[in-house]
């Protein structure tokens, strides 16, 4: 059973659940969803609002889904799916029907597609989209470190508009 919390109520640390936890985005509509794991973004304030950031890389095929959507959902899993966390990070939907290989479930929360696993989900709105530039590194390690094939990431800051838990 879902239960909506505020966002305040959300005690988990921001750095665990996301670096180290990790977390996966879904998009979709009802027809089709894909999912990927990320461990890079964040949550935080934003134009008012409470809002999480993710960065995708172009050759995601989530990022196909997150851009035709107006919404995607973040989902936190238990500790015991780091087995299909890994496998949702490494194959992409493009080639392998993920969501019925990894064995989870795709539910929708609030219309938009989830993990019936999570303990947690955020349902997100978009509200910004930007893919970085080389130029606006200031440190230029950090683009020889992670871009040698300029695929630059996709910021995506959107409102959080939901936030459901479950046991
Ligand atoms: C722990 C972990 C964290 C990841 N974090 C990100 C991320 O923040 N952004 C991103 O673009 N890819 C990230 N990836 C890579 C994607 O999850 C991976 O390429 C996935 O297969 C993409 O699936 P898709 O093509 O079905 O969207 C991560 C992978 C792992 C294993």
């Amino acid at each position: 059973m879902w239960k909506e919390i505020k966002p305040e109520e959300c005690k988990d640390n921001a750095f665990s659940m996301i670096g180290k936890e990790w977390m996966l985005i879904a998009a979709g509509d009802e027809k089709k969803a894909n999912a990927m794991t990320a461990s890079w973004g964040g949550i935080g304030v934003m134009w008012g609002k409470n809002v999480a950031y993710i960065v995708v890389r172009p050759q995601r095929y989530t990022k196909e889904f997150l851009d035709k959507e107006e919404r995607f959902s973040l989902n936190f899993l238990p500790e015991k799916y780091r087995k299909e966390l890994n496998y949702m990070g490494t194959v992409s939907g493009r080639n392998e029907d993920k969501m019925a290989k990894s064995g989870l479930n795709v539910t929708a929360l609030e219309a938009v597609p989830a993990i019936g696993e999570s303990r947690m989900v955020m349902v997100c709105r978009k509200m910004f989209a930007q893919e970085m530039q080389e130029e606006s590194f200031i440190q230029k390690e950090t683009v020889e470190k992670w871009y040698p094939q300029n695929d630059f990431h996709t910021l995506y800051i959107a409102e959080i508009e939901k936030i459901f838990v479950q046991e």
